[in-house]
């Protein structure tokens, strides 16, 4: 049984690396190797890569998970649509299963990547003081200015033309767990989104690792992909420095409801939702799933307005 343990990167294709460069360094990631026609690019964590980018049309082009054993990418190898097993020239090497997922949507299964060193230029955990509990005296809080530093991918969000098919695939081949299933307010049948966790057993896995939007088949597309930053800081402090480099901002910063995160949503120059984090809920195997409608309330505890594009 294929159980994904996380999502391990994303790959793009757009028509300019040094402008995707510039955007993604300016988001906080750090080039890990590039050459004429790729790049990819690393966050702090252990990860070699966490997005890579091709030159050519704009376009989202996989998601890649983690597995525990060759067994597993062995039996993805079966899967109709499925490549074989491929060995990977990119940092970190490994091999990998190019899997067909629903409407299509490309989810590579990865085994035996080589860890890379975890970047040290990194601002730690601020010491916060709290009104109730006081714990920094005599330091000074001296957050850095600066992109906020993505530490590690932690979800990617398809449009899909049938949600509920689409979340039965990601459990019944990937191994997920539902985590929480929003629906449309008047009508409890019909879904809007089903958030889906990694099953990890009795280690805690991040709220979602795969969220899946109903969509119509005109709209299948990736929504957004997500990226862990330090601390709710990290993600203001983000949020500004974006802001001044002129980019598109489309929503944040605001704290969602389902997952809990701090979260700032913004555009890359070709229209590609990226998103910051901080704070998510973590949870185990023995997580019952929520069902809710979709409201603004149940989107964002705070923040503003969900934006008229934020669904496109
Ligand atoms: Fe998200």
């Amino acid at each position: 049984m294929i159980k994904v343990q996380d999502v391990i990167n994303t790959n793009y294709r757009v028509p300019d690396l040094d402008r995707m460069e510039k955007f993604l360094t300016d988001f906080g990631m750090v080039r890990a190797r590039r050459d004429e026609n790729k790049l990819y690019m690393r966050g702090a964590s252990s990860l070699p890569y966490i997005t890579s980018v091709e030159k050519g049309e704009p376009a989202f082009i996989s998601c890649s998970m983690g597995v525990n054993s060759m067994a597993e990418l062995e039996e993805a190898a079966k899967l109709p649509g499925s490549s074989a097993i491929e060995d990977m020239d990119s940092p970190g090497g490994g091999k990998r299963v190019r899997v067909k997922g629903p409407d299509g949507h490309r989810v590579d299964l990865v085994f035996g990547q080589t860890p890379a060193a975890p970047l040290t230029d990194v601002r730690g955990p601020l010491q916060v003081n709290f009104a109730q509990q006081k714990q920094r005296v005599f330091a000074l809080q001296r957050p850095a200015n600066e992109p906020a530093r993505v530490f590690r991918i932690g979800h990617c969000v398809f449009k899909v033309s049938n949600a509920d098919e689409a979340v039965k695939w990601f459990r019944d081949t990937l191994g997920m767990l539902v985590t929480d299933r929003i629906h449309v307010p008047d009508n409890s049948n019909v879904t809007l989104g089903t958030f889906l966790r990694c099953n990890k057993g009795k280690n805690p896995a991040d709220h979602h690792s795969i969220l899946c939007l109903q969509s119509t088949p005109d709209d299948i597309k990736v929504h957004h992909s997500s990226y862990e930053v330090q601390d709710p800081d990290a993600v203001h402090i983000g949020h500004y420095w974006l802001k001044q480099g002129g980019y598109q901002a489309e929503w944040g910063v605001g704290r969602h409801l389902l997952g809990s995160q701090v979260f700032d949503y913004w555009r890359d120059p070709w229209g590609h939702m990226f998103e910051h984090y901080a704070d998510g809920d973590l949870l185990d195997d023995t997580a019952t799933p929520g069902d809710y409608p979709a409201t603004q309330e149940n989107l964002a505890q705070w923040g503003p307005e969900v934006t008229p594009t934020f669904f496109s």
